[in-house]
């Protein structure tokens, strides 16, 4: 009785968060339809510790103390609102339920308000860190009714990563914030995947380095600016044999990417609310033309090209490359930051954007210590519209600017495929044009469908007679 916490879905996630919890001091019940699920929990926290797992949802609801604080770890979709469903009988006013998985914000947003009219208040809650972060230290992004965040608060700041002693967890925003803000993460989290895979494929495909040159590039990357942790794994993926015939286990695996939606929704989103996310688009897009390997096969034998190998030393190749990385990142983060600044005035979600970066710095997939700088731009300017007007980021880019268009040239002279390094630098180009082509847009939509203009000398909506 009188538990503090409880994780319905004793998956791995569910179980190493309910393990971190434990280890923190927190009591916590478990709930899983699968009996052994449920009965090997108590086995493995140890003595000290107060857990108890159960089959049974009207046991676990009286388990736990009022108002109860419930976190659901199950697979989005369906078996969210089947959960809900098979709890709702026991619950009372004033308990909290916690979606902790990858869930759509707009199921979110309906399930807010299908709990509200019960007086059950519900939050959407985007972790990330995979299966060690659950275990000792992920980011979490909650959102929901502010006030009755104050119950969860000392629990998720207990088992969150920790920077500098601060937690990577704090309120975000409401309805559907916190679900919202982790499928810009992940969305962030493919273009900079694909960024990587990207550097791996120029410079070994197109001038041969070896795996063990690329693994130390990366492994000193992550000594620079670029320190990351999708750099630091990227290094020792590229080190790890295969247990079996003994090569790089990273050139036997199969290039068709899988993707479970995330990156797709933010695109898919950014795209509705007008908010330009050109290299999270690519990187989606990367993954969905790795599926037609036959078709590629195919077509690589027709379009044969064999670049101008002009000599460039690999030292001066890495040099180029570590600059343009920095500058590709900071274009993948300008863009997912400003699609969130766009989403919280279109979703009325009142993010705070320091505290979202604040919130990155640590436990998450997409950590790097850019992030702090993005805090800092932040800080001094609540109000930023887009990371790419902050001073300090601005002088940074001016001077790596010279190297990703060398690189992207790179790429185009070699007819390797660079999708994010390019957009990453078309969307800085657009970005910093103050006059686009799109007059000449605006006067072809008159032209044929009589969609009007406006003008640059003077005031109103114009129509022309374009045909003699
Ligand atoms: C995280 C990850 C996590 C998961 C992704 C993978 O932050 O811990 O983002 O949520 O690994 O969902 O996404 P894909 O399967 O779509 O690549």
């Amino acid at each position: 009785k009188d538990f503090d916490f409880g994780i319905v879905g004793l998956g791995v996630m569910g179980r190493n968060l309910l393990l971190n919890m434990a280890d923190h001091g927190f009591s916590v019940a478990g709930l899983d339809l699968d009996a052994e699920k449920a009965a090997s929990l108590e086995s493995e926290a140890d003595d000290k510790h107060t857990v108890k797992g159960t089959t049974n949802a009207k046991e676990f609801v009286q388990l736990i103390k009022k108002p109860r604080a419930i976190m659901l770890l199950v697979p989005a979709g369906k078996p969210v609102d089947a959960v809900i469903k098979s709890l709702l009988p026991y619950l009372e006013e004033g308990d909290i339920v916690v979606d902790g998985g990858n869930s759509y914000f707009e199921d979110t947003n309906r399930r807010v308000d299908e709990l509200a009219a019960q007086n059950i208040h519900y939050f959407g809650m985007g972790i990330s860190g995979g299966e060690k972060g659950a275990r000792f230290g992920p980011s979490m992004m909650p959102g929901g009714d502010e006030n009755s965040y104050e119950r969860l608060r000392p629990i998720f700041e207990a088992i969150a990563a920790k920077v500098n002693g601060e937690p990577c967890v704090t309120y975000l925003g409401r309805g559907s914030a916190g679900n919202y803000v982790k499928m810009v993460h992940n969305g962030i989290e493919y273009a900079i995947m694909q960024l990587i895979a990207e550097t791996y494929d120029v410079l070994k495909r197109g001038f041969e380095f070896e795996d063990d040159e690329l693994q130390n590039m990366f492994a000193s990357w992550n000594e620079s600016e670029l320190q990351s942790y999708l750099i630091e794994i990227t290094a020792a993926i590229l080190k790890k044999d295969d247990e079996i015939t003994g090569k790089r286990l990273v050139g036997l695996i199969s290039d068709t990417a899988k993707a479970k939606g995330t990156g797709k929704w933010t695109s898919q989103n950014a795209m509705e609310i007008q908010a330009p996310v050109p290299s999270i688009d690519l990187a989606v897009n990367m993954r969905d033309i790795s599926k037609y390997k036959e078709e590629r096969t195919q077509a690589s034998k027709t379009y044969a090209w064999h670049g101008d190998s002009e000599n460039i030393s690999k030292e001066s190749l890495m040099a180029n490359f570590k600059d343009a990385f920095y500058f590709g990142m900071l274009s993948i983060y300008a863009q997912g930051m400003a699609q969130l600044t766009i989403a919280s005035k279109e979703f009325d979600y009142g993010l705070n954007l320091e505290e979202v970066t604040k919130i990155w710095r640590g436990g998450c997939i997409i950590r790097a210590a850019v992030l702090e700088d993005f805090r800092k731009a932040y800080k001094a300017n609540p109000k930023l519209p887009n990371l790419l007007l902050d001073e300090n980021l601005a002088s940074k880019l001016n001077v790596h600017q010279k190297a990703m268009r060398s690189v992207v040239k790179i790429g185009i002279d070699k007819g390797i495929p660079m999708a994010v390094y390019g957009t990453a630098l078309t969307y800085f180009d657009a970005y910093r044009s103050e006059t686009l082509p799109t007059n000449l847009i605006q006067a072809q939509r008159d032209y044929f469908g009589a969609h009007k203009y406006e003008r640059i000398d003077k005031e109103g909506i114009f129509h022309t007679e374009w045909e003699e």
